[in-house]
């Protein structure tokens, strides 16, 4: 492949050394906001994003999923500059990005690229392949070796279509060789970071594995950094190295791929991981194995109040409606915002009295899932227990009004990740 490996002398390690990072956001917010009436006064905000915090290494592939309208393409166009926040920051490469203007931007746009949703709306009908995979060339007055013409063939092979095909029209393309075409016109720059939202969904399931699979290929041979952008998890499962959980414009988890499925944290990644089909021929014959999340997602103008997600936890209380929970690291690698964690000691919420919510929301989740978690938990917490035999534990409060926790309250709750909001 003769596209060079990226150089990166500038960056910054990773504050838990696991390797370079590219991209580093903080505190990082989009407030939309709502006009009314003749003088087009402020009467609120949508708060799309809402303050996150991540990083992305070097080489790496992190996974974005939640459902709709919780601000993952927000946060893709924030972090590609093609929106400005209203706070926090975006470092690349160390430097910071977050108001560069659109001249200082410009040579960053070669670093840092795009793939969007809609292959049939993202390209110009009106102009020929060559003309849209080599417009990044004109846009940056870059002439490459060989010209623009071969290089474009040669971008069009890379991504498995007929470089012949150079003078044809979208039209002319299926969805998922429009697609190739978008992913071709990304790579023209060679750029270091790539930001693909939802990159596969409004393609047939026989072609999302194909392109999934292309860019899988393209990370290896280039050396490429992704932000994969999707609203379920089965489309990132097989690609992504970590994977943050996005809800109502905040991340909720954000963890390495195998400990997100082995042992998911956040109550609402269990429920999202609960609607992916898991293809185990051993829990072939379990049934009613998903949680339902009742109701949509509440409106980002005015999100609840404390956990936002505590309008449709199964496990929600008292301190879930007074207090967020901060985005806190509880296990080497996983970072969780929860004040009773699954697959953790303190997974029952201490405080047993559920918010009325929870409890019509637990009808709704099966019993196996219940009993699975309740099994996990228990095992992790007999590894924890032996690791840390010598750590503290606070004093439960008492339990007097056990209604809800008839099982496993093996451990009382850690205080710190009850007091703190990081609005
Ligand atoms: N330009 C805008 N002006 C006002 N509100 C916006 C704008 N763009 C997005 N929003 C709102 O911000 C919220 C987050 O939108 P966003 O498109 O980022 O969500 P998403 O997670 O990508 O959803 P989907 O999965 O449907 O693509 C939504 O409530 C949306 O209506
Ligand atoms: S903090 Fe409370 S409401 Fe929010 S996810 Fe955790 S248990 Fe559920
Ligand atoms: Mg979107």
């Amino acid at each position: 492949m003769s596209i060079p490996k990226q150089a990166g002398s500038t960056l910054t390690e990773d504050s838990a050394g696991d390797g370079e990072v590219l991209l580093r956001v903080s505190g990082l917010k989009k407030h939309f906001p709502i006009r009314k009436g003749l003088l087009q006064r402020q009467t609120g905000a949508v708060r799309a994003v809402d303050g996150i915090d991540f990083e992305v290494r070097k080489g790496e592939t992190l996974g974005v999923v939640g459902e709709s309208g919780c601000g993952k393409s927000t946060m893709g166009r924030l972090i590609t500059r093609l929106l400005e926040p209203t706070g926090g920051t975006v470092e690349f490469e160390g430097r910071d990005i977050t108001h560069l203007g659109v001249g200082q931007m410009r040579p960053m746009r070669r670093d840092v690229q795009m793939i969007f949703q809609d292959p049939y709306s993202s390209l110009n009908p009106r102009h020929t392949i060559g003309t849209i995979v080599g417009a990044p060339f004109k846009l940056q007055g870059v002439q490459p070796e060989g010209g623009v013409k071969k290089e474009v063939q040669r971008l069009l092979s890379v991504v498995g279509l007929n470089p012949e095909h150079y003078n044809r029209y979208p039209h002319e393309f299926s969805g998922g060789q429009r697609q190739r075409i978008g992913i071709a016109r990304a790579l023209a720059l060679n750029p270091k970071l790539v930001v693909a939202d939802e990159p596969v969904s409004a393609l047939d399931v026989s072609i999302q594995a194909q392109v999934v699979n292309l860019l899988d290929d393209l990370q290896e041979e280039l050396g490429l950094t992704y932000v994969i952008i999707a609203h379920d998890l089965s489309v990132v499962r097989h690609v992504s190295d970590r994977i943050a959980v996005m809800y109502l414009g905040k991340i909720v988890e954000l963890a390495d791929r195998e400990s997100l499925y082995t042992a998911p944290m956040h109550p609402y990644t269990k429920a999202l991981m609960s609607a992916v089909p898991i293809p185990d021929p051993k829990r072939r014959g379990v049934k009613s194995e998903r949680i339902l999340l009742r109701g949509d997602v509440p409106s980002p103008i005015a999100p609840p109040s404390g956990c936002r997600f505590h309008t449709r936890c199964w496990k929600a209380t008292e301190v879930c409606r007074t207090t967020e929970p901060p985005l806190l690291e509880l296990k080497p690698g996983q970072r969780v915002a929860c004040h009773h964690p699954e697959n953790f000691q303190d997974q029952q919420p201490q405080d047993t009295v559920l918010l009325s919510v929870a409890k019509e929301a637990a009808e709704l989740v099966a019993d196996e899932v219940l009993a699975e978690s309740a099994e996990t938990s228990a095992a992790v917490a007999a590894v924890a227990a032996e690791v840390s035999e010598a750590a503290e534990a606070p004093v439960a409060e008492d339990a007097s009004e056990a209604a809800a926790a008839e099982d496993d309250a093996e451990a009382p709750a850690s205080e710190d990740v009850t007091d703190g909001d990081n609005k």
